[in-house]
């Protein structure tokens, strides 16, 4: 992304009127009237509350307060008020669900979400409105690809980058070829893509891509399929709810023992207490793991554990992550939000001290983040060690 030349697009334009208009006037008041004149900081958070990712919506909420909460709810010196709408992971309410953010309620600031179909739909008229928005789930590739923009951020992972590292590690195993099953929607396909590149650069072969429609959990004929093809392995993206079911449902068909079961850390995450014994062994790659015993995760663990009588996950971890970047946009400009090019220079400057490690954004403002090989012993995603360092997404398609 060429960052100078591209904030000449409307919604920068008016922010660069904004930045004008408020400097104009600040200039004949004192700083602290000024300041007091902004008011609270409104942000909208668009996530789901209901369905089969409500968990990860209340994960990702808990986490971005908790960041907040830490600065004393405050950012930028100014007190933060809170909208929310539950998008129920569903695509085609996207555009009105945003627009109550956006039109009604005039927020600065966009939370959202966890669906890539949403995230996508949330795209056009963030784009059209140019207001600022950080992703703090939905891996969807073209956000921070063909679709990018300069008021676009990521704090989670496209989905590309959540199994591409699978391929080396089933090579690592020795396995040949294997099945992947998933939803049929943007992120299982591709979760499905960044797996099939990974695994065949390493000679590997795919041999059957699997899908049920999202958000349904009948997976008894694609597992008896599975039985009947015998792959050296599974792969799988499931998330939530659903993958609490596809868990239980592989070991109660006999496969658990027999293929071994890999996936994006998804399939595992925050899941684990609901599942019994079924998600023992499985193998998964993602950009957060337990034990890794850093200074920073203990401190977050412990600080989220005691806030909301809960342990975290990926997505709590991804929500605090969006609450730590908007915090230093918004210190990066004195809490001024008007001045967006401001906030942007500052968000893609910053180096995130996160649970899950350090990490900076591509150009096209997506996490630049290590990869770790996890593996479930009793309810945790045990550390295994780093399967890609620094992986970047390709961002395929951002010419912005
Ligand atoms: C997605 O739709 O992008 C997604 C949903 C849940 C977990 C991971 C990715």
């Amino acid at each position: 992304m060429q960052k100078k030349s591209t904030y000449d697009r409307r919604g920068f334009l008016l922010g660069s009127t904004a930045i004008a208009g408020a400097t104009a006037a600040g200039a004949l008041l004192p700083t602290g009237t000024a300041l007091a004149q902004q008011g609270k900081l409104k942000v909208g958070l668009m996530l789901p509350y209901t369905g089969t990712f409500a968990q990860l919506g209340v994960a990702i909420t808990n986490g971005f307060k908790l960041a907040i909460e830490e600065r004393g709810g405050k950012l930028g010196g100014r007190e933060i008020e809170y909208f929310t709408v539950d998008d129920e992971s569903n695509p085609a309410k996207a555009p009105e669900n945003v627009n109550k953010l956006v039109q009604r309620d005039k927020v600065d600031v966009v939370i959202g979400t966890v669906h890539s179909g949403v995230v996508m739909g949330m795209a056009k008229v963030l784009k059209e409105s140019g207001t600022l928005w950080i992703n703090p789930n939905g891996g969807a590739g073209a956000m921070t690809g063909a679709a990018c923009a300069p008021n676009f951020f990521r704090t989670s992972f496209s989905n590309w980058q959540t199994t591409h590292a699978l391929g080396k590690v089933l090579k690592a195993k020795g396995h040949k070829n294997a099945v992947f099953i998933t939803w049929k929607y943007a992120a299982g396909e591709e979760m499905m893509g960044g797996f099939k590149e990974g695994f065949e650069k390493e000679g590997g072969k795919l041999t059957k891509e699997l899908y049920v429609p999202f958000p349904q959990v009948e997976f008894q004929a694609l597992l008896t399929e599975i039985a009947s093809i015998k792959p050296d392995a599974v792969v799988a993206f499931f998330a939530g709810g659903g993958a609490a079911k596809f868990l239980k449902d592989y070991q109660a068909a006999g496969l658990k023992g027999k293929i071994p079961l890999y996936g994006s850390g998804f399939l595992t995450d925050g899941v684990l207490e609901a599942v019994g014994d079924a998600g023992e062994g499985v193998e998964t790659t993602l950009h957060y793991a337990d034990g890794l015993d850093t200074k920073k995760d203990k401190a977050f663990r412990l600080a989220y554990a005691k806030t909301f009588k809960l342990q975290p996950d990926v997505y709590a971890v991804q929500g605090y992550d969006a609450g730590q970047l908007l915090a230093a946009g918004l210190d990066g400009v004195k809490g001024n939000v008007a001045n967006k090019v401001g906030v942007i220079k500052a968000m893609e400057a910053a180096k995130i001290d996160s649970p899950r490690g350090p990490w900076t954004l591509s150009k096209a403002h997506n996490p630049v983040q290590d990869m770790y090989l996890r593996k479930v012993v009793g309810k945790e995603n045990k550390v295994q060690g780093v399967a890609w360092k620094a992986l970047a997404d390709p961002a395929r398609g951002c010419k912005a």
